[in-house]
């Protein structure tokens, strides 16, 4: 089966919050696939961010697409401000949904044209009603620390659940992207690629980096050494 693409989303939470719009830019520069942007809410994790009025700001900087994080207790009143603020995936906490509500937020994503991922926290397995979604999530993304802050360490206890749920996504032909989010960096980005994850989310690894544009650049590389190519 053909190999999914390498896929670097610079979290701009770990730049200068006074110049997002610089964060945006270093990942124009440096060829990133995505941007990835956290939204807290204070209440599911404990830190406030920004929403979907600096999404929307930012969003005419940047052709990249842009994932929303959102680590929000309460998703459904707001769907359709981060679709219309310009996101192009909304990733929604599995912690927060059951099948239900779940299927209800997919149907508005899907009303404005948007894709729909699912994120779990550490704590969190994949539940049995994500297992049967995860063909139609553009995303599945597996938390490798606690929501809340960038900066903080990889947890590697999270490798066995990756690979479990990696295997899955890879045996059933799903398109849907293997996402790692907490703590990745150019030392440790092929730890989680020889995992089977395509997708990487990296905040620190990118802009707490002496050069923050090679630190993309860099980061594709490993991941793309330790994945092998087809
Ligand atoms: C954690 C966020 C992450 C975080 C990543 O709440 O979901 O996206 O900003 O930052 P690093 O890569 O620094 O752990
Ligand atoms: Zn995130």
């Amino acid at each position: 089966m053909k190999m999914k693409p390498t896929k670097i989303a610079p979290s701009i939470l770990a730049y200068d919050l006074g110049n997002l719009r610089g964060a945006v830019e270093i990942a124009n520069k440096g060829g990133a696939d995505l941007i990835h942007l956290d939204v807290i809410d204070g209440h599911f994790a404990p830190n406030i961010t920004f929403g979907a009025g600096t999404i929307r700001a930012l969003r005419r900087s940047s052709r990249l697409k842009f994932e929303a994080h959102l680590m929000i207790d309460n998703p459904r009143p707001y769907v359709h401000d981060y679709a219309e603020a310009g996101a192009d995936t909304l990733v929604f906490q599995t912690e927060v949904l059951d099948p239900a509500s779940f299927d209800a937020l997919f149907a508005v994503a899907r009303s404005y044209d948007k894709q729909v991922g699912l994120a779990l926290k550490p704590e969190t397995d994949l539940p049995k009603w994500v297992e049967e979604r995860l063909g139609r999530l553009t995303t599945i993304l597996i938390l490798t620390v606690n929501p809340g802050f960038s900066g903080q360490k990889m947890d590697v206890n999270q490798f066995p659940k990756i690979e479990r749920i990696s295997k899955i996504v890879q045996e059933r032909g799903y398109e849907t992207d293997v996402e790692v989010d907490g703590g990745v960096d150019a030392q440790n980005i092929d730890e989680v690629a020889k995992r089977g994850v395509n997708c990487f989310v990296a905040g620190a690894g990118v802009y707490a980096q002496p050069d923050p544009v090679q630190a993309i650049a860099d980061l594709r590389a490993n991941a793309d050494a330790a994945r092998g190519g087809d």
